[in-house]
């Protein structure tokens, strides 16, 4: 593997050496159609650091980029800037093979590591470093910044001091398998969807510490020519517009425009959207309307970051809410999206408990229900599809008055 898995040189110090995956579809429930990558970083200094290890599978191309630069018995440092399975899967591994000196983590990380791996003894050594605490490498110095549930209770950032390079582990990443090493290589309309996608399935639920983060950032003055994430490509230029976007879907204020989410069996829920949708356009508001058979949950929760209206529609089946609606609001509950207004709507043939579960539900979220839910008995007549046309119209009238 060695002559075909080569490190990428960042800085004169600093190089790439982690693993692209293009195949991987499922991140914990999340799809990633773009695959992703597992970022690990060398630093060559006196004292040699990897910051970072690769999922497990990939541990292999891990010590060839490696060895590509150095060989990896003289790295002497390693750094775990999160300990989630992806960035430290092979880690015990990894520390078997080089033998390093010393791993670092942070308080937390030293604790959830040796819970990942219990009874490992080379685990059980790492060494904690403290918030804003240093560590000389020789030439360089590393600063450790603590971001508690950013997104895991250990994560940590690593700054070169004297190369201004933040290590900013899961933060401003996305999942995107990509050749391209900087994000201003790749293509800016993808790389802005991924990034939203990865904020809105991964960060959101921490959008509070965020913008607190994006103050101390500013009040450290941390000045910055790099920020090498743990998936994605790196930032070299571009912050303000980063930090912007993060600063924009941690605040959710919300946009005009509506996104309409049903399930369907013969097609009158189906039938009821559309109508809702018509509704919406009629007063010069956009909505899209996003049949949960061809639309993930994940890229329905990227949607629904920064909208103003999240409407629900299902049919009653054996008197529950269709179970991709419950396998939706589960994920979506969990991800917590602020500010929405909305209401239920749905067809049945018996009972039409959907409506009261898809409420239950939409309140559990905090989304400002704008009305009774919408019910037709197996199809929609005239009246049913003009009243949820007059409901889609409601909505787009709070939404344009924001
Ligand atoms: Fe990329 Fe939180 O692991």
């Amino acid at each position: 593997m060695k002559e075909s898995f080569k490190a990428v040189k960042i800085t004169d110090t600093v190089y790439w050496v982690g693993a692209i995956d293009w195949t991987l579809q499922d991140f914990h429930g999340y799809l990633t159609k773009r695959g992703t990558t597992y970022n690990a970083y060398l630093i060559m200094d006196e004292k040699i650091t990897l910051i970072d290890t690769v999922k497990l599978k990939y541990k292999n191309e891990l010590i060839a980029r490696i060895s590509s630069v150095v060989d990896p018995g003289n790295i002497d440092y390693i750094i775990s800037n999160h300990s989630e399975m992806d960035h430290s899967g092979c880690l015990p591994e990894i520390i078997k093979l080089i033998k390093p000196e010393k791993v670092f983590a942070s308080k937390m990380g030293v604790k959830t590591l040796a819970a990942h791996f219990p009874g490992n003894t080379d685990i059980a050594e790492i060494s904690a470093v403290d918030d804003l605490g240093t560590l000389n490498l020789g030439k360089l110095t590393l600063k450790f910044i603590e971001t508690k549930m950013l997104h895991w209770p250990d994560s940590m950032f690593t700054y070169i001091e004297e190369e201004k390079f933040l290590f900013s582990q899961d933060a401003f990443g996305m999942h995107l398998a990509t050749n391209h090493m900087f994000a201003d290589e790749a293509d800016e309309g993808i790389v802005y969807y991924e990034a939203g996608k990865y904020y809105a399935n991964i960060l959101l639920p921490y959008s509070d510490r965020i913008l607190k983060l994006l103050e101390q950032v500013t009040e450290m003055k941390l000045e910055i020519n790099y920020i090498a994430t743990d998936h994605g490509p790196i930032w070299r230029k571009d912050f303000d517009k980063v930090f912007g976007w993060y600063s924009k879907w941690a605040v959710q204020k919300p946009e005009k425009r509506a996104v309409i989410v049903f399930d369907t069996m013969w097609g009158s829920t189906e039938l009821m959207a559309r109508a809702v949708s018509e509704g919406i356009k009629s007063e010069g508001i956009s909505s899209k309307v996003l049949h949960l058979a061809g639309n993930h949950r994940s890229d329905i929760a990227k949607e629904i970051l920064c909208a103003g209206a999240f409407i629900a529609g299902s049919p009653t089946i054996n008197n529950k809410m269709f179970p991709t609606m419950a396998d939706l609001f589960c994920y979506l509950g969990g991800l917590r999206p602020k500010n929405l207004i909305g209401f239920a709507f749905g067809s049945y043939g018996w009972s039409g408990e959907s409506i009261k579960h898809l409420e239950e539900e939409l309140k559990d979220m905090d989304v400002e229900i704008t009305g009774p839910g919408i019910k037709a008995k197996y199809v929609p007549d005239d009246e049913i599809l003009k009243e949820c046309f007059n409901r889609g119209a409601e909505i787009a009238k709070r939404l344009k008055a924001h």
